[in-house]
């Protein structure tokens, strides 16, 4: 029969990387009079997840997320935003989970879904800041 390491607690299957943007996320919160929104949901557990941004000369001059999700959404998340920060729309457009996951350096592979709710909550967020724009 084989043999299986068990974790002793949730936190021993992240890496540093992800604890660290777990426990210090630097871009948690909500943008006041935010130029682009986006809301969704996981089907798979339920948690939603929002993704607020503001762009100056198409350019994403803010980002900043809030989410009721678990460690690796919160994670996932907070990396998403460093690494949209700066982006053109046309850029950030471009980001997929895998961008994410690369900068994590891992998740595990129960919780790759989770890291997909930031990418789409941003895509729902440049969405409606173009139509936004075009009001
Ligand atoms: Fe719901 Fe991770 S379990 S976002």
């Amino acid at each position: 029969m084989k043999k299986y390491k068990m974790a002793k607690n949730r936190f021993e299957v992240y890496n540093k990387k992800v604890l660290k943007h777990f426990t210090n996320p630097k871009n948690y919160g909500k943008i006041e009079n935010p130029d682009g929104v986006g809301e969704v949901g996981n089907k798979v557990c339920g948690d939603v997840m929002k993704v607020y941004i503001k762009v100056d000369k198409e350019k994403i001059k803010e980002v900043k997320f809030q989410t009721f999700g678990c460690i690796a959404a919160i994670a996932s998340s907070d990396v998403l935003c460093e690494i949209v920060k700066g982006k053109t729309i046309e850029q950030a457009k471009k980001i997929k989970n895998k961008d994410i996951v690369e900068k994590l350096k891992s998740l595990p592979s129960i919780k790759l879904h989770c890291s997909v709710l930031g990418v789409s909550a941003l895509k729902k967020a440049l969405e409606n800041y173009e139509k936004n724009k075009n009001y």
